[in-house]
Parts: structure tokens; sequence; C-alpha cells
């Protein structure tokens, strides 16, 4: 399958653009373990015109990320227009229009699934992406507002006449937000008789190996693009292609393995981000990376304590999957709540109080001044 020139081989696995989630540290370990195609996480189109710091660092990519699609948001149209141009400048292979977000204060200014109510200003939108991007535009959409209101068919079939290059559909509405399944049977109907000659991306609890061919092969899509089921989680590509190719389960990564990847995992977050915000990020990857080992609880409980690169990974390459307890850090004194504050005792030395000393007059004992 193509994208503008991208070409895909069979079975492509796209990285889903997360939050928070998606940067440059994660995309490089998902590409490393086999993604075909990787999303930034969304980029505010007025923050990118504001110059915003954030929305500019999120502009980043690497060479070996490549293909990489910088996903873009706004309910504005001039301000999407204008914000294009910054983007084409990062040199992404694509650019992605997020129409999906659920969030309350994107959804109200007409952004992510929020334009899903406005279908021509959705289009507007669209085209003016499409006029002003000098590389192929896919866009990323739901199902539709709520159930009262799916035109995913519709929207198909708008956005492809105007000249998108791949849909990629989240199977659920806005109102389901990340509740209830998925509901796959509207990608196949969205294969069937939405789009005609651009692929059709599927997304939406394709969690694991046997979820994502079971996708593949009840919907027909193009290609699955997987997010949850990638936090903490990278080498799912690499599983992935080896139970589609062969059948065969492949065994997840030991725990050294694991070990290696979490520390480069946390050493370029800290990098990418500065130490703090890198240690606190790294957070919601740390249940993923561990889950199923033994005493993984106990692990991620002394991950979340420490504060510092270091103590985050001498926490990590201490720890002993087998017997644990010796050496994992015990909860710090200072992170415990104090039953009341330390009462603060005349300073003396010898018996003779400090301020005495220094001339001041001595704050005595009820009796001894007498
Ligand atoms: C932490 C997090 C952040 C997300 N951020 C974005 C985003 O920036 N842009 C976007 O289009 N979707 C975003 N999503 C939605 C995912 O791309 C995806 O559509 C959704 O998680 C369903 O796929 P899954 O079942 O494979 O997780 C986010 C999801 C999560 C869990």
């Amino acid at each position: 399958m193509r994208i503008g020139s991208l070409e895909f081989g069979r079975y492509p696995l796209f990285l889903a653009p997360m939050e928070d989630v998606s940067d440059p540290p994660f995309r490089i370990l998902c590409k490393r373990y086999g993604a075909d195609l990787l999303y930034t996480e969304f980029i505010s189109s007025g923050g990118l015109l504001y110059d915003a710091k954030d929305s500019l660092q999120k502009l980043d990519i690497y060479e070996e990320e490549r293909p990489v699609g910088i996903q873009l948001f706004g309910g504005d149209v001039e301000q999407v227009r204008e914000a294009v141009s910054v983007v084409d400048r990062a040199n992404p292979d694509l650019i992605d229009i997020n129409f999906g977000c659920p969030v309350r204060k994107v959804v109200c200014k007409d952004g992510g699934a929020g334009i899903l109510r406005n279908l021509p200003k959705m289009l507007q939108i669209t085209e003016a992406v499409i006029e002003r991007a000098t590389r192929p535009v896919t866009v990323k959409t739901r199902l539709g507002w709520n159930d009262d209101s799916i035109r995913i068919i519709e929207v198909a079939r708008m956005l492809e006449e105007a000249g998108i290059a791949a849909l990629a559909v989240h199977a659920r509405t806005r109102s389901q937000m990340y509740r209830g399944d998925a509901r796959w049977e509207w990608l196949r109907r969205i294969r069937e008789e939405g789009v005609r000659d651009i692929p059709l991306i599927g997304n939406g609890d394709a969690t694991d190996p046997v979820r994502i061919r079971d996708m593949f092969a009840e919907t027909g899509v193009d290609a699955v693009m997987i997010g949850r089921g990638a936090i903490g989680n990278p080498w799912i590509f690499r599983e992935t292609k080896v139970w589609l190719e062969t059948g065969e389960k492949m065994d997840p990564p030991g725990w050294e393995e694991r070990l290696a990847v979490v520390a480069e995992h946390l050493a370029l977050k800290c990098e990418w981000l500065g130490e703090r915000k890198g240690v606190l990020e790294m957070r919601r990857h740390y249940g993923g990376y561990f889950k199923g080992f033994r005493n993984a609880g106990l692990l991620r409980a002394a991950l979340m304590e420490q504060d510092t690169m270091q103590d985050t990974l001498e926490t990590l390459l201490n720890f002993e999957e087998s017997a644990p307890y010796a050496r994992v850090p015990v909860r710090s004194l200072a992170s415990r709540r104090k039953v009341a504050a330390r009462p603060v005792l005349p300073r003396t030395v010898r018996g003779v109080s400090v301020e005495s000393l220094s001339g001041a007059p001595a704050r005595s004992s009820a009796g001894s001044t007498q």
C-alpha cells in the first residue's frame, strides 16, 4: 500500500499519535522494533504560530525515524493554514490533521473531534492544509460525534475527494471517549462504502498481535495504527510482524532486554524534556514495561518514588526480579507525611544559650533569672 510516494509492505503497522508518549525517544524505540510509520503527538496550530516553546519542540524529528508524520490540530481555518507552513519547514514525510481528539478544551473550539459537528468546516480546514502543504496530507478521525451522528462514510468520501492521501479512523465516537469496545464493523463499512482509492488505517483496541491480525482480517483495513498497546511495549511491532508472517508467537523480551530499553528510554526522555519532566513522564510507561513479571508492582512503586534520573536508574538496575526485597530502596522518610512539625528547641552550647553568648538577652526558663 502507498501513502503518496511512501511505499509500505503488506501489513503495515503504524504508531499512533499520543500526547506525552509519541515523542522522539519513544518513536525511536518503536522504529527499532519495526513500526512502519510514526506520528508525532498532536501539535496546536495556534501554539506554532505564537511560538509556544512546547509546540515548536514537538516538531523535532530525527532522520532515523522516517517515515514520520507530524500531526496538527486546530479549529480556525486560517490559523491551521498558516501553521502548515511552519510544519512544512520541519520536513516530515506527511502532515496529519487531528479530527479525533475528544478532550473538552479542544473540541469546544472546533478542534479535534469537535469538527465532526461541522462537516463543511472540516472540509475547509482539510482543503486549506492540502493547498498549503508540500507533502501528502492524511486525516485521523472518529466515527462521529455520538451514536446519533455517525457520518463517517460521508466524511471518508468527502475527504478523499478533497485530496487526502490516507484516512485513519479510531472506531469510536467522540461520546465514547475511550469507553466500550471499538466498533470494528464500521471499519469494514468504511473500507467497502467510504474510501475508494486511498488507504484506510484502522485504529482502536488493536492491542496485541492477535487482535492486530484480527483487525486486518475482519475489516480489510490497509494498515493498523497501534496506540495503547505500544505504551511500555515497543516490541509489539516486532512480535506482530513475526506473528503475521509465520503464525508463530514470539517470546516477549526477557528481563535484561527490558531493563536496557527502559534505561535507554529514560535517558533519552531526560535529554529531550529535561530531567524532571522526563522522569515524571516515564512513569506512565513502567506498567507496560514490567507487566507480568514477578514483583513488577513493587518495582513500579519504587520507580514512581524517584525524582532524578540517577536514582531511577539505580532503582531499576539494582532490582532483581527474583529477590527484590533486599535491594529495592524502601520509601524514604522524606516522602512520608509527618504527624507534626518538629518543635524548635532553644539552641544551647554546653548548657549556655546561644543567644546569651552573642549578646542577645537570654530566653531563660522560668525562675533562672532570679
Ligand atoms: C495517552 C494518549 C494520548 C493520545 N494522544 C493523541 C494525539 O495526540 N492525537 C491523536 O490523534 N490521538 C491521540 N490519542 C488517541 C490514540 O491515537 C488512539 O486513537 C487511541 O488510543 C485508540 O487506539 P488504541 O486502542 O490502539 O489505543 C491518544 C491516546 C492516548 C492513550
